[in-house]
């Protein structure tokens, strides 16, 4: 084909994007060619699900229809939202069994119901009402009758034209109601983005679009609202159990958010894009939490405990404050634990070991019906579907963190499939020896404290089942309060500053800034319009407790001006202000634009509670496992004892990337600082106040 032939088909036929797999949604051909065999073979789980499936109404050659010209969900609309759902586990459940089986009668029953919507339903919404739950209808169910269609689409009985009005009423019906609301951030649940990221990212595939899959994959990773990875895995907990936004709200939505997040990662990684891996397994953190939080533990015959940090959902003017793993509906039998635990386990060959105690009791699991008060939320059948055989052995244990936390060494790894227990190991030199074995026989949770070692480097690993088993990356981390960075800003001239701590990590000047004679030596004077000075993005990797300290001159009152503010974006960081809205200089650390509230730190107990304008002040911020104290020319002036959020968590990826800032706020619409920096210090662990004293007792 000459190029311009190939332009002019680009052009005009709308499908010419190269490279999506089909069916590729959340199954591709090879799945269905291993249902088919394992279900002929009768083996379990694949047979004992399928009988599940073929005794459910929905895959009934009898089942009938109801398509709908308006479609309607949400109180005070005319709701027939159960047709839309009826149909959408109908049409995916017929498609299944034809191919597994080949019967075309299941799929002509299944082309029927998809003809029926096609030439029937015109539009999607809520005519009586304020509600905006049509909008989850158009998510979920979405997806739902996408994947339908993309796997009946290359069925002789589903023609050209037919496909093609079907893929018509997915792009000019549902997808619009999706794409409209997604890009604006809004403080909803994760569920209300997450059933919408799915859509789009089904429609994308059903009709050759890449732009639409693009926009689901860029929003998933980068997104403003709560379905964005990020804010959907609110807090990781030590080994790497993730917090999702909606535990603490019930276990209905909480368990909804990782059928979704599921959908999301398979129909990606069918299409060569690995979400389930993103931003270090994300999703498995979520899930592991949530998995275990709703199983029953048999030697306390109570739920298990998970740890849960207060979560502020900031539903504006309205603030929700949840304060713990919630226990509404906890322990129900969602069906969705499937393909997320045989992509991680089997695939990937990590430990899921309490995603696979759920889908073991869910197993063999029905579809929609049966399950939760919605119902139909999600497709079912996983272990039918996605089951795997067993890998021979799992990948080595991975993902060693080290951080600074509680004064002791906190690390986490990512297990490995089928490993019984977990084996620490420490050394003094890189790449061992580890001649230290510090605990074996750990399972849960898959994290270690090390503490009482004297002040010097040490080096990590983890090792699976046993001293001899495969181990980990190597971790290092030194001990004894050391400087992470420290700038005297004692130069001369030119655009970097240079960090005294050893560390390299070298900062940049931009805007319009000059060396002045400062505190002690030099300081860095900043304009108060333009100059700040960037800090290298790695800093903060290690530090749970950390120590900042500097000296500020501080010459304007501009409301929200920086001292620094580290962070991603407007939802992660944290920052020091010379000045608040209400004149107050305070500290604040955030996991969630803010919404995590007490996270503050003011002046409160002296006369004097914003900065003083033209003068030397000593600030430093100093924080120890859940406490924070703020220190004010040496003297503690504020305390926190419940800030559960710490610096660690505030890198961004390689696409939110982090700005480390002295001067210069996040948000663009703040004043940038006016005045004169100096000697500014990160330490890793918490300094003594005694410590903090002699810094501020400093001058040049
Ligand atoms: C793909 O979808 C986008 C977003 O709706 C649309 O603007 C574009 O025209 C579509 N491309 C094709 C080739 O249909
Ligand atoms: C297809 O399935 C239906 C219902 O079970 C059955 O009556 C019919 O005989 C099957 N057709 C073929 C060709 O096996
Ligand atoms: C809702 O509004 C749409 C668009 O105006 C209309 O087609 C539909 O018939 C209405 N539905 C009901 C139940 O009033
Ligand atoms: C549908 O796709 C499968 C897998 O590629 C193939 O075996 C089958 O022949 C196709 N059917 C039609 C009608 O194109
Ligand atoms: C609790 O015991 C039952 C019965 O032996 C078993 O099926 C289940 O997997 C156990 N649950 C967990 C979480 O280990
Ligand atoms: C469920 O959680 C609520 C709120 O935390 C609490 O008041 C209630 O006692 C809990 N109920 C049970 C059965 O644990
Ligand atoms: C750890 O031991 C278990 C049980 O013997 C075995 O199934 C697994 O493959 C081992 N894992 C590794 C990584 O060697
Ligand atoms: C500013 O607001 C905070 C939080 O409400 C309060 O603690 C502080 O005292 C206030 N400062 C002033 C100067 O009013
Ligand atoms: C402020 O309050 C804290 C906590 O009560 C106390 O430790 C500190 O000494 C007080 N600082 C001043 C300057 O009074």
């Amino acid at each position: 084909m000459g190029l311009l032939r190939f332009l002019i088909l680009a052009l005009f036929s709308g499908s010419v994007h190269a490279g999506f797999v089909h069916p590729g949604l959340m199954h591709t051909q090879a799945d269905f060619t291993r249902m088919a065999q394992k279900v002929s073979a009768k083996a379990s789980p694949w047979i004992d699900t399928y009988n599940v499936l073929l005794s459910n109404s929905h895959s009934s050659l009898s089942y009938s229809p109801n398509p709908q010209a308006w479609a309607e969900r949400g109180s005070g609309c005319a709701d027939n939202s159960f047709y839309v759902m009826n149909d959408a586990a109908a049409a995916y459940q017929l498609a299944l069994v034809w191919k597994i089986t080949g019967n075309t009668s299941y799929a002509d029953k299944a082309v029927s119901i998809l003809n029926g919507w096609a030439s029937t339903l015109k539009g999607i919404g809520c005519n009586a009402s304020t509600s905006w739950d049509y909008w989850l209808m158009a998510g979920t169910q979405g997806y739902q009758f996408a994947n339908a269609a993309e796997i009946m689409r290359n069925y002789s009985g589903f023609s050209a034209s037919n496909l093609a009005a079907f893929q018509s009423l997915m792009r000019n019906v549902w997808y619009p109601i999706c794409h409209a609301v997604l890009p604006f951030g809004l403080n909803v649940y994760a569920n209300w983005d997450l059933g919408c990221i799915a859509q789009i990212m089904a429609i994308g595939v059903l009709t050759d679009n890449s732009t639409m899959f693009n926009e689901a994959v860029t929003y998933f990773k980068t997104g403003a609202g709560n379905g964005a990875a990020q804010k959907v895995a609110y807090y990781i907990h030590p080994g790497y159990y993730g917090q999702c936004q909606e535990a603490g709200r019930d276990q209905g939505h909480n368990t909804l958010d990782v059928s979704h997040l599921t959908v999301i990662a398979q129909q990606a990684w069918n299409q060569g894009v690995d979400l389930y891996g993103y931003s270090n397994n994300r999703i498995l953190a979520i899930s592991e939490h949530t998995s275990k939080g709703n199983l029953i533990d048999n030697s306390t015959n109570n739920f298990y405990t998970v740890p849960y940090v207060q979560y502020v959902y900031d539903s504006w003017p309205t603030e929700y404050w949840q304060y713990t793993f919630a226990n509404g509906s906890q322990g129900l039998n969602r069906p969705t634990w499937g393909c997320i635990y045989h992509h991680y386990v089997n695939v990937k060959g990590l430990a899921a070991p309490f995603t696979g105690k759920q889908l073991a009791l869910q197993t063999p699991e029905n579809g929609g019906q049966g399950c939760c008060s919605g119902g139909y939320d999600q497709l079912g059948f996983e272990s039918l579907t996605c089951a795997l055989d067993p890998i021979p052995s799992g990948a080595a244990p991975s993902g060693l963190t080290a951080v600074f936390l509680n004064g002791k060494v906190l690390l986490s790894w990512w297990g490995s499939a089928y490993a019984t227990s977990y084996v620490v190991q420490r050394g003094t030199a890189s790449g061992g020896p580890y001649s230290t074995t510090l605990a074996s026989g750990i399972t849960d949770p898959r994290s270690y404290e090390d503490s009482g070692m004297s002040a010097g480097t040490y080096y990590y690993i983890v090792r699976a089942n046993s001293t001899s088993g495969p181990a980990s990356n190597q971790v290092s981390i030194t001990t004894g309060n050391p400087l992470i960075a420290y700038y005297k800003f004692d130069e001369t001239s030119g655009t970097s500053a240079s960090d005294s701590s050893g560390n390299g990590y070298t900062a940049t000047l931009s805007g319009s800034t000059s060396f002045v004679s400062g505190r002690i030596n030099n300081g860095v004077k900043l304009d108060g319009s333009s100059g700040y000075v960037s800090l290298p993005t790695t800093l903060l990797n290690q530090l749970g407790d950390f120590t900042i300290a500097t000296w500020v001159y501080v010459s304007s009152s501009s409301s929200w001006q920086r001292l620094f503010d580290f962070g991603f974006g407007t939802g992660r960081y944290m920052f020091f202000t010379t000045h608040s809205s209400n004149g107050s200089a305070e500290f604040v650390i955030t996991y969630n634009s803010g919404g995590d509230s007490t996270q503050k730190l003011f002046i409160s107990n002296t006369t004097q509670s914003s900065l003083p304008l033209n003068t030397w002040t000593h600030i430093a911020i100093t924080h120890f496992g859940t406490q924070t104290w703020l220190f004010l020319n040496g003297q503690i002036v504020n305390v926190n004892n419940y800030q559960y959020l710490h610096p660690y968590q505030i890198p961004g990826s390689t696409d939110l990337p982090a700005q480390y800032w002295i001067g210069r706020s996040q948000y663009s619409g703040d004043a940038y600082l006016n005045g004169i920096v100096d000697d500014f210090r990160i330490y890793a662990g918490c300094l003594s106040a005694s410590s903090v004293q002699s810094l501020a007792s400093m001058s040049g």
